[in-house]
Order: C-alpha cells, then structure tokens, then sequence
C-alpha cells in the first residue's frame, strides 16, 4: 500500500484523482473512480445549478466512497452551489480557478475538504494562506486551460513552497508518472485525459477513438477558441480557427454565445457571466493579463468553450466539436475500467518504488 498525506486527508484507498472535466466528469465517471478506491469529482461548471443537485444525488447513490465537486468561485451562483454542496453532504471541494477566502470558509465549517488548483507557484501560495485544504498544480502538458510551466519544473516548485498535500497533473497516465510526482514532492496525482479514456467516461466511442489516433504532436495551445491559452486535439476545426482572421472568430463567438444563452435559458446578462467564468484557469492570468479581467473580445469568445465541448463530448460530433486534450493523449491506447486503470496505476507504482529502492547501495 502506498499512503500519502492525499490519501490520509481525502480517507481514499489510492493518491489518484480525477480531474473535473465539462460534459465528460458526471456521476458515472465520479463514481467509478471513487468506487475504484481514488477521488473522482463532478464538474460544474458546465451544470446548471439544478442539474448539478441531481448529479450530487446521483453520484452519492452510485458509490459510498468519497467524491469531489469542482466549482468555480466566480461563478455567479457560487454561494448557492456551495450551499447545495453542504447539504448534499459532498466530502470534497475542488475549485477550478482561483478560490475565494469566504467559500473556504462557509465549506470548512460544514467539514468540506477544500482544494485549489494552481498553474503558477503564486497561486498555490495564495491559496494555502486562505486555509485551503490542497492544491492540484497542473503543468502545461495538461488538457483544457493551461499555464506556461511544464510539470516536471512547476510540480517539485509548488511542493517546496506550500505546506500542504500537492496533487500533480499534467500529463499523468500510469505508475511510473505517479512514483515521479512522488520524488518531485506531490502527495498523488490527477489525471484528466487518461479518465476520459476509459471504458466508464460517458463520452461517444467516435470521440474516443480520434483521441487514441493522436500522436504526441497531436495536440495545440490554441488561444483562438476562448481567449486563453487551451490545450486541445489539434482538428480540421481547431487549424481553421486558427487560421480564421479576428473577425471570423468573433462572428462565430457572437454566433455560439447565442447559441449558449439559447441552450441555457439565461439571460444575455448571466450568459456572459457564466462565459466568463468558464474562463477556469491554470496560472493565464498571473502571466501578464490584466488580473482579474478578462477583455469583452474574450468575454465573448468564452461562450465558445461549452458550446463546442459539448458537440464533441454529448453530441459525439468530432467534426464540429472541441476536444480539450492533454499531450499524453498520445500515449494511450486503450480504453480500460477506472478499476483496471488505477489497479495497474497501483501495481506499475509499487514496482517502480521497489526497483528505485534496489538502486541504493551502501
Ligand atoms: C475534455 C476535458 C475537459 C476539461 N474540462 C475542465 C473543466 O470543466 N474545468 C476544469 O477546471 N478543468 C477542465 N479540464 C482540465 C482538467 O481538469 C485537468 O486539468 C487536465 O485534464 C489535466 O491534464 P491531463 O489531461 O494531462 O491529465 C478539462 C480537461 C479535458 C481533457
């Protein structure tokens, strides 16, 4: 047995987390992942406030183990989910941008574990002083926002500066990645990509399968589709937004925001504000932007984000749909449970920690 202080805060079997992903991380995907002895969590961010109650109560239903929510702070009904949160009994709060000191708080008086994700060291320092719980720090190899900071320099730099159990993302599929995020100071890791591509991830087998097809070169940062730096399947779709001139893009921005407010029954006003806060980030804003603000050209192209994950992700179409990617999606190959993936995460990691051991001479 391998047992972290991830393991000991979080009361799971194995340090393996699954990362939040929209459209892809609901009940079914959550709870396999906790069933299988890691932490698997729900993303809400692209839930609508009731359809994340039912989620809450349907993950409960399918695993007793624990299970997280990733929230964003900015969200404009973030008060009300938290509350939804603590009265659903949820164990866990991961939040996907910055955190706010005030819902920390409000969480761990009611004994919710809370954790922050951070892309740059400041953040994570940041957060710790706000009492927060954990960190998961993902470095630029992830799928979705990404920062700049690869994980093999930002993951051993966050673990010095914080005092509290760091998980490693970024590109993260298999033991090995996990006894290296142990050696770099991480207390587990968190895997987007490689949850997506299990047998348990609710997304179209057609949308899996052009995932398995790509090579390491296969993804690109784009900034095109909502503004900030986003790690995806580099598509036909993603090379023509890029190629798109300004005003393209932000006919199509205009035309999905619509699009979005339609599906979401919000106002222009909410719409944006939800668009904005999609904006769930990884270090982007500490690297020049303007803190806290994003421009109205991004506000509107943030709208992007769910309209085109969801095409690829619910309605399966890999030609019109953005597929958020980590780079290791070229190394898998294969579609295993969430059992079998963390049983062989398990065992490829207690090898490995052995083998290093018979390293050591006197
Ligand atoms: C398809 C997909 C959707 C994602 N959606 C979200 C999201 O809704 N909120 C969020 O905070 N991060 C999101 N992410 C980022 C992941 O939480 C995580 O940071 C990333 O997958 C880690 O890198 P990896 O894919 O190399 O494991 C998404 C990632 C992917 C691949």
């Amino acid at each position: 047995m391998i047992r972290t202080r991830l393991t000991e805060l979080l009361g799971i079997r194995y340090p393996v987390v699954q990362a939040a992903m929209g459209y892809v991380s609901g009940p079914r995907l959550a709870a396999a992942t906790s069933n299988a002895g890691g932490l698997g969590q729900i993303a809400s961010a692209t839930m609508s406030l009731a359809e994340l109650e039912g989620a809450i109560a349907e993950t409960a239903g399918r695993t007793g183990a624990p299970f997280g929510v990733n929230l964003r702070a900015d969200a404009p009904d973030a008060a009300q989910r938290v509350k939804l949160i603590i009265a659903g009994r949820v164990p866990v709060v991961s939040f996907a941008q910055a955190p706010r000191p005030e819902l920390i708080s409000a969480l761990k008086e009611a004994g919710v574990i809370t954790i922050a994700s951070a892309g740059v060291r400041r953040h994570a320092e940041k957060a710790a002083a706000w009492g927060i719980d954990a960190v998961i720090a993902t470095g630029s190899e992830g799928g979705g926002h990404v920062g700049a900071v690869p994980t093999s320099l930002l993951i051993p730099q966050v673990a010095a500066a914080v005092d509290i159990p760091v998980i490693a993302a970024g590109g993260f599929l298999d033991g090995r990645g996990l006894v290296a995020a142990l050696a770099w100071g991480a207390a587990g890791v968190a895997m987007g990509t490689r949850f997506l591509l299990t047998s348990d991830s609710p997304v179209p087998d057609a949308v899996k399968q052009v995932y398995l097809a790509a090579g390491l070169d296969g993804t690109v940062v784009t900034t095109r589709v909502d503004g900030v730096p986003h790690r995806v399947l580099r598509t036909s779709m993603v090379d023509q937004l890029n190629r798109e001139g300004r005003a393209g893009g932000l006919v199509r921005a205009a035309r999905n925001a619509a699009a979005f407010r339609g599906r979401s029954g919000l106002s222009w006003r909410e719409a944006i504000g939800q668009g904005r806060a999609l904006h769930w980030g990884t270090g982007h804003r500490g690297t020049g932007r303007r803190e806290g603000g994003l421009s109205w050209r991004q506000v509107l192209m943030a709208a992007n984000t769910p309209v085109l994950l969801r095409a690829a992700m619910v309605d399966g179409r890999t030609d019109l749909g953005l597929m958020s990617s980590g780079q290791v999606a070229g190394l898998i190959e294969d579609l295993p449970s969430c059992a079998e993936l963390i049983g062989a995460i398990m065992r490829e990691a207690e090898v490995g920690l052995e083998r290093i051991a018979t390293l050591r001479s006197e």
